[in-house]
């Protein structure tokens, strides 16, 4: 046994936890990160990262069919497919590595283990070289989340989490998603793409359930292109191998029908993993489901011991747990007035076409009791969506009638998760959908999507023959 002295321990180094390390050594804090994985937690691992590389190579096939439109005549893309996993491989390893050289520059110690609390001011790792105790003033507990199952359906070589499904060795011909969220039709439009024929499950009455119906309808009409079999008000209730592959019974509207395929990807939401941290031992209260509750400063019940991330109640979302992380390390180093004040929190989803929305959607403002005015533009008349060839989906403007304030945007359609973070601004800002029609927005860009359906809020809308 070993024992450590340091400021600020943090467990866990995904985006809320390797952001909060970093800068408080940017500021000068003696920080220890535990991590017993590879730096950078599922976002950078087996998540975010890897995901947006397989579904970007996804694209590829697709736009190489669209060249023909334009005179090239291109060869049916075949696909290697080690050679694309070593390509997703190598944009990991570049920016997990990239964790490891921030850390050095800012002499954050990276200690390699498994780390469960003692006490409120210590916390023991253990490491391949035996135990080690760590003494320090703060405690930052930042250990994320693990794909949550459902009854019957364990994770193995049939049933595979986001995690296989972003290293597969072959191609599945055949693949039922159970869960038609965010992971589910991720992951589900991309092996569409390269040719598996993919069915979704979904429990709710919609697939993103919590995504404007609008948005929906059109991703769902891109995924019926791409075969993609969609099932709602579905559940899958049990599987049994079969063959070589395995069959689902599902239940839809009373009645069991059963489907085949050689693989399931299990995509029905991912779960806090708090259990083996020993909170209760050292009094951090903990829900029933295993979040953290935490206050505006992301302290748990205990002073001293912060949560951020997907650990802590709110949305699962890296962007979420490194504004968290910041925060935190503000609380720390005594930055009077350091809390989490966001009023929106940005959500990206990036299926074929990509959704992004901030904000309130109309259903929840009129739950509110909120009288609001809409406005809409499509991409279809967007002279930069048909340029490459990308013109399905529309921009969505909630804004509150009295005042023209905006309350939420919602996007479907080409590069709105990045068209997003505007929208974010302005609503951070208490900016009207005049502010946005006022703002020049540079023509030809799809931003102008935005400004137009902000101008069709006042019925104003110059492209629209409405
Ligand atoms: P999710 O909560 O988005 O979707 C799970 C879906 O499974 C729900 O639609 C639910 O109704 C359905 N479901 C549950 N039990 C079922 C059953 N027995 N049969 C059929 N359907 C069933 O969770 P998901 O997709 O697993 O993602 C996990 C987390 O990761 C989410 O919080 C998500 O926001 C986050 N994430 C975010 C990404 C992004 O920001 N682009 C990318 C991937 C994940």
């Amino acid at each position: 046994m070993s024992e450590k002295n340091t400021d600020v321990v943090v467990i866990g180094a995904g985006p809320a936890g390797y952001v909060c390390a970093i800068r408080l050594g940017q500021l000068g804090r003696k920080v220890i990160c535990v991590e017993e994985g590879n730096l950078g937690g599922t976002c950078l691992n087996v998540g975010c990262i890897p995901s947006k590389a397989l579904i970007s190579a996804g694209h590829f096939m697709e736009h190489a069919e669209h060249a023909s439109a334009m005179g090239f005549t291109v060869d049916t893309p075949t696909l290697d497919l080690s050679k694309l996993i070593a390509w997703k491989d190598s944009i990991v390893t570049r920016l997990t590595g990239g964790i490891g050289m921030l850390f050095e520059k800012r002499g954050v110690e990276w200690l390699k283990g498994s780390a469960r609390v003692k006490d409120a001011n210590t916390v023991e790792v253990e490491t391949a070289d035996g135990l080690v105790v760590v003494k320090a003033r703060d405690i930052v507990i930042a250990s994320g989340s693990i794909p949550a199952g459902i009854p019957g359906f364990e994770f193995g070589e049939h049933i595979w989490s986001s995690a296989e499904a972003l290293s597969p060795e072959t191609l599945p011909k055949e693949m039922i998603v159970i869960g038609g969220g965010v992971i589910g039709m991720e992951m589900g439009s991309f092996y569409a793409q390269v040719g598996t024929k993919v069915t979704v499950i979904e429990y709710a009455d919609q697939i993103l359930p919590g995504v404007d119906p609008e948005l929906v309808k059109v991703v769902q009409r891109k995924a019926k292109k791409l075969g993609v079999k969609i099932h709602v008000s579905a559940s899958a209730k049990s599987w049994k191998p079969l063959g070589d592959g395995l069959s689902v019974a599902v239940e839809i509207s009373g009645k069991t029908r059963e489907f085949s395929a050689d693989k399931i990807l299990l995509a029905t939401g991912r779960r806090p993993r708090t259990e083996h941290l020993n909170l209760d031992i050292c009094g951090v209260k903990v829900d029933s489901r295993g979040f953290i509750g935490v206050d505006s400063q992301c302290q748990t019940s205990i002073p001293h011991i912060y949560a951020v991330g997907d650990a802590t109640t709110g949305p699962m979302l890296a962007h979420k747990g490194s504004a968290q992380g910041l925060v935190v390390a503000s609380a720390i180093l005594g930055q009077g007035g350091a809390a989490w004040d966001a009023q929106v929190v940005p959500a990206v989803i990036f299926t074929d076409p990509e959704v992004a929305m901030v904000g309130m959607t109309e259903a929840e403002a009129i739950e509110k009791g909120i009288d609001v005015k809409i406005g809409r533009f499509n991409f279809a008349a967007n002279g930069r969506a048909m340029s490459i060839q990308a013109s399905d989906g529309l921009v969505k403007v909630v804004t509150r009638a009295s005042d023209d304030t905006l309350l939420g945007v919602h996007m479907v359609g080409p590069n709105v998760t990045d068209m997003i973070s505007e929208a974010a601004i302005a609503i951070e800002a208490g900016l009207t959908s005049e502010d946005i029609t006022l703002t020049i927005h540079p023509h030809p860009t799809l931003s102008e999507v935005f400004m137009e359906a902000c101008e069709d809020v006042h019925n104003l809308c110059i492209h629209s023959a409405k």
